[in-house]
């Protein structure tokens, strides 16, 4: 049984945690939040993510997943110390490397035995070579601490799948021999292996988020060229996609891309080329079209309701930053709540995972239980998320209780036509033929 020590149970740590634990390793917690690791203890996992629960209840009852807020105690005999903190965005676009400093500052005064610290958590290129060094000097200096870097590319909504069933492995090490000890522990996985340098893995990391970025920026310009010239841009999207060269992944139109994750890798990627003087429009660009995508909403409504803005009750069907998930870090829908509330209107809302999450971030934000009562009286409904329960509503039932029937869909989840002959005033992202097509004219 290997032992195995994972710092920081967030998103990241708490699903890298339970998977290795089910995997037949031992594996032990290490947090700063108490409540959160005193919640975990007593078997309540504090995020919402697919199979998660089960997995924690398992393997915590199988006695090989353990919780703890002392680091000797978590770091205690272990081969291999997993870094999974959080490196969120600072004002200028560089991850805070607060908590990875603080992270390595109390391995390093936790360990004084043979271990192999693995960074997961997404990393500015050379901070494996920085943590190296930390660890050399002071009083671990010749202490047998070997450095890894292995990123992680799970989504949330399917992060256990991912973490078990992984595209590929990148592990970034200087020494083979610890390189091919970190690649044992993933051989379950049966993934191919990338061996590299640390810098290089960091890279990956960044250069892949920023890929899949650019390519829903991309998609979400054309959704406008198609808005423009009466083009539906979903056939777009098809006639594209349908190119091995090209491919159908994250050439979805929509709201936009948010999440912890690849906006904030968008300006660490852009953070670097300034900080060497490389032109950033690229990034500037991707970021720049995302900032617009969410920005549709409003505009829609203003188009469609002029001047009665001011007090319309508007629904959100969906809050989190995307289906299977209760992560509000970059949702769009957080940001068009507050747009729409600035502008006069009353927002109600519905989410199955995110409301309450959402209800301490926007106090006036009036909660639904359901689809239902969230249509109750509305003037627009938003599809924001394309939650799987959306896309089997009884949308006739939903247009006989609204208000005025006027339907957004920011996530491609409607078809335009069954829509408008249900009486709908419809606007999909993209959607300009269905448009032009159904009304004759734009709606
Ligand atoms: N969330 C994802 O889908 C995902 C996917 C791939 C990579 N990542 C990367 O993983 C890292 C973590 O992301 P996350 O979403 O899990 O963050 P998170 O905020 O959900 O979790 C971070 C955890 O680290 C803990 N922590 C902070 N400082 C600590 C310290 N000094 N010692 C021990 N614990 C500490 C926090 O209390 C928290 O529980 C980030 O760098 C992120 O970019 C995240």
């Amino acid at each position: 049984m290997v032992r195995i020590s994972v710092v920081g149970t967030g998103y990241l740590g708490l699903v890298a945690a339970a998977c290795f634990a089910d995997l037949g390793n031992r594996v032990v917690c290490v947090d700063i939040d108490e409540a959160k690791v005193a919640s975990l203890k007593s078997g309540k996992v504090p995020i919402w993510e697919p199979g998660l629960q089960e997995l924690v209840a398992r393997n915590t009852a199988a006695e090989r997943l353990f919780f703890t807020t002392d680091y000797r105690e978590g770091l205690a005999g272990s081969q291999f110390i997993f870094l999974c903190v959080d490196t969120p965005p600072l004002d200028d676009g560089r991850p805070d490397m607060r908590r990875v400093e603080a992270a390595v500052t109390s391995i390093a005064a936790s360990v004084t035995h043979q271990v192999v610290l693995v960074n997961k958590s997404t990393v500015p290129v050379g901070t494996g070579e920085w943590v190296e060094e930390r660890l050399a000097s002071g009083k671990l200096a010749g202490s047998p601490v070997s450095v890894a870097s292995c990123p992680e590319f799970l989504r949330e909504g399917s992060a256990v799948q991912d973490f078990m069933y992984p595209d590929r492995i990148v592990i970034g090490c200087p020494l083979p021999d610890v390189a091919h000890r970190v690649a044992e522990l993933h051989k379950p996985m049966a993934a191919p292996f990338v061996f590299t340098d640390l810098r290089t893995a960091e890279l990956i990391k960044f250069a892949s988020n920023a890929y899949l970025a650019t390519r829903i920026s991309f998609i979400n310009h054309i959704a406008r060229l198609c808005e423009a010239t009466g083009v539906d841009v979903q056939e777009v999207a098809r006639g594209m996609a349908l190119d091995s060269r090209i491919g159908d992944g994250f050439l979805s139109p929509g709201l936009g891309f948010g999440g912890s994750c690849i906006p904030k890798d968008l300006q660490a990627l852009r953070h670097l080329g300034r900080s060497y003087g490389i032109d950033t429009a690229l990034p500037d660009a991707v970021l720049s079209i995302n900032r617009s995508a969410r920005a549709w909403v409003l505009e829609q409504v203003q188009e469609l309701l002029g001047n009665c803005m001011r007090g319309a009750e508007i629904g959100l069907l969906g809050l989190a930053f995307k289906p299977g998930t209760d992560d509000l870090r970059e949702a769009p829908a957080i940001d068009i709540a507050r747009e729409l509330q600035r502008a006069g209107c009353t927002v109600k809302a519905y989410d199955p995972a995110a409301l309450n999450k959402a209800l301490a971030l926007l106090p006036d934000l009036v909660p639904a239980r359901n689809a239902w009562e969230l249509a109750e009286g509305a003037d627009v409904l938003v599809i924001c998320t394309e939650w799987n329960e959306f896309r089997h509503l009884d949308m006739k039932r939903i247009a006989s209780i609204m208000r005025r029937r006027i339907l957004l869909d920011g996530r491609g989840v409607c078809d335009p036509a069954a829509m408008r002959k249900l009486g709908f005033v419809f606007r999909g992202i993209g959607r300009g033929q269905a448009w032009e097509r159904g009304s004759g004219q734009r709606a």
